[in-house]
């Protein structure tokens, strides 16, 4: 890989350690995929957050680093609700540890903005043709495939370096030749917006790592989108997608894909509710404002009758407080910084609910209970429903 005065520098050590250590992760990168040099990135979103998912091993790791980052970079979700921890019955140790993590790396220059969506929040950190160092794979969906930036999939460390160096290794989703589609989907049914989840969560499984291309009938709101690459990003490994009539055509004899909607009645059925759903969570990936608006909208004058989640980001629930107040006069809590699938607070439950495709493919797997699925509606219809 081709490195210029500067980057020799880094690597060798004469900028600092911690600038060498990142200089070290981002070549070895490189060479695995083969890039030929390192490019400047717009932002950074750092994954590696929750001490459920790094531990202890984790913290030391961030809490040795030094220096500051070069461009603006943010969190993904933490455990926790970062001030209202105590709410979600996390225990005194875990929000030490959290707290301490969050602190590593604010010294380190990044906001402790702990997002999936930090789109949302500050949508100058990614621009049409930007390339960018994201790790949550529902961000880096939505960057890819509908603000047009290129990323890849980072992981903690990658994007920490990339941080620290302001640079990526050109390889992936970088290059223009690895962004074609390879798979069409042609998807003939009338989609509501709880449809997304559910097609994103049948076509991730179908094409793995491929780049689908949807044709729809009608354009897909912004949410929808949001909710549809977030899903095929956790039932497959989905980073880009391409939806628009103009959108590049799939070569010649790619694999053609039908979804219909009897297949996305048929996910609905398997992953009905039942009485044994104790909570319900709302709000993967993070809430948008006209998210918390319909949710708002749809518990109006009701209560809860189980414990009713809305996770967002910290910047949203700041910028909309009505809704917020609104939302929780129902019962239901409105926790930021966190979600149901990164926090250790959901373990505690035996069934829960939820409108996101992304979060039915993973609450089993990574917080060890079951799931089921509905639309916004119905996830307030079972929370406000008599036990
Ligand atoms: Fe975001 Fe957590 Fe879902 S990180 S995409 S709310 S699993």
């Amino acid at each position: 890989m081709h490195l210029s005065r500067e980057e020799e520098e880094a690597y060798q050590g004469e900028r600092g350690e911690s600038l060498r250590r990142a200089m070290e992760i981002l070549l070895a990168l490189g060479d695995i995929y083969g890039a030929d040099r390192l490019i400047p990135v717009a932002s950074v979103q750092v994954a590696g957050v929750s001490f459920k998912t790094i531990g202890e091993a984790g913290l030391e790791w961030i809490s040795d680093l030094k220096g500051k980052v070069e461009v603006p970079s943010v969190l993904n979700p933490a455990g926790m609700d970062l001030s209202r921890w105590r709410e979600m019955g996390i225990d005194e140790e875990f929000a030490k540890k959290q707290i301490e993590i969050v602190d590593a790396y604010r010294r380190l220059g990044i906001s402790p903005d702990c997002t999936c969506t930090p789109y949302q929040i500050r949508p100058d950190s990614a621009r049409r043709g930007d390339h960018l160092a994201w790790s949550e794979s529902s961000a880096v969906s939505f960057a890819n495939s509908v603000i047009g930036a290129k990323t890849n999939r980072e992981g903690g460390p990658s994007a920490l370096a990339a941080a620290l160096a302001g640079k990526t290794p050109r390889y992936g989703y970088h290059l223009e030749e690895n962004r074609v589609s390879t798979h069409k989907i042609s998807v003939d049914a009338d989609l509501e917006a709880s449809d997304y989840g559910i097609l994103g969560y049948i076509v991730g499984k179908e094409v793995g790592e491929g780049v689908p291309r949807f044709s729809f009938r009608r354009r897909p709101k912004v949410d929808e989108l949001k909710a549809l690459g977030a899903a095929m990003a956790a039932s497959g490994s989905v980073a880009l997608y391409y939806f628009e009539k103009d959108a590049p055509k799939a070569p010649k004899g790619s694999e053609e894909i039908s979804v219909t909607a009897k297949d996305l009645r048929g996910v609905r059925e398997e992953n009905a509710p039942d009485d044994d759903v104790d909570i319900v969570a709302m709000g993967c990936p993070h809430s948008s404002p006209r998210e918390l608006e319909e949710l708002a909208r749809l518990l109006g004058g009701k209560k809860v009758e189980r414990e009713l989640w809305i996770c967002t980001a910290r910047g949203i629930a700041e910028r909309c407080p009505k809704l917020v107040e609104k939302i929780e006069s129902s019962g239901a809590k409105v926790f930021c910084d966190t979600c149901m699938v990164v926090s250790p607070a959901s373990d505690r439950y035996k069934k829960m609910m939820v409108n996101s495709g992304k979060a039915l493919a993973y609450v089993p797997g990574l917080c060890k209970i079951e799931a089921a699925y509905g639309s916004a509606e119905e996830c307030v219809m079972t929370a406000t429903r008599r036990r």
